[in-house]
């Protein structure tokens, strides 16, 4: 469990969810952001490893990060990014060495921020949108 303070309104602790992500629960209760994923062994990401749970998988495949609308722009999902390598995985999941996600073009300045690279355009698409791959080695 991590505990941060945003300011004086707003108290946030990081909540493990079973074993496939995090999430950012205000109070009184209430979901304001989570990151969530699964395991694969592949070297890259496609529809098939994101949508296989392999549990010896060493890719933390990221399916989301998604920040409640009125709690963007604050640095919410920077810092549950950095919580999730910092501090998650290194506990919960030893094995993992990379962790992937897709995303929008004008997502990847937010993810390079957080340590990630840019592999390149991806097959997935987010939407109608094309996606883009980005990879960290931890
Ligand atoms: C993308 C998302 C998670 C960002 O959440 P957030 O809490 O507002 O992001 P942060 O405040 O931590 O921003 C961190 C940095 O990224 C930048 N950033 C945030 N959202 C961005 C966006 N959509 N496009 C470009 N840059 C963005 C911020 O300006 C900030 O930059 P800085 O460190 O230089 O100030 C949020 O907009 C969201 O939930 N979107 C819908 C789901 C989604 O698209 N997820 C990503 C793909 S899985």
């Amino acid at each position: 469990m991590v505990a941060m303070k945003l300011d004086g309104n707003l108290n946030l602790r990081t909540s493990p969810l079973a074993s496939d992500g995090l999430a950012i629960l205000g109070r009184p209760a209430s979901l304001i952001g989570y990151l969530c994923g699964s395991l694969s062994a592949a070297g890259k990401l496609t529809h098939e490893s994101m949508h296989t749970h392999d549990p010896q998988g060493e890719m933390y495949c990221i399916h989301s990060v998604c920040v409640d609308p009125a709690y963007r722009g604050m640095g919410l999902a920077k810092w549950m990014l950095d919580a999730h390598r910092q501090q998650w995985l290194p506990v919960l999941l030893p094995r993992v060495k990379t962790r992937s996600l897709i995303c929008k073009q004008d997502q990847i300045g937010l993810f390079m921020s957080a340590g990630f690279e840019l592999v390149g355009p991806s097959d997935i698409k987010r939407g109608k949108r094309q996606g883009y791959e980005m990879r960290q080695v931890l």
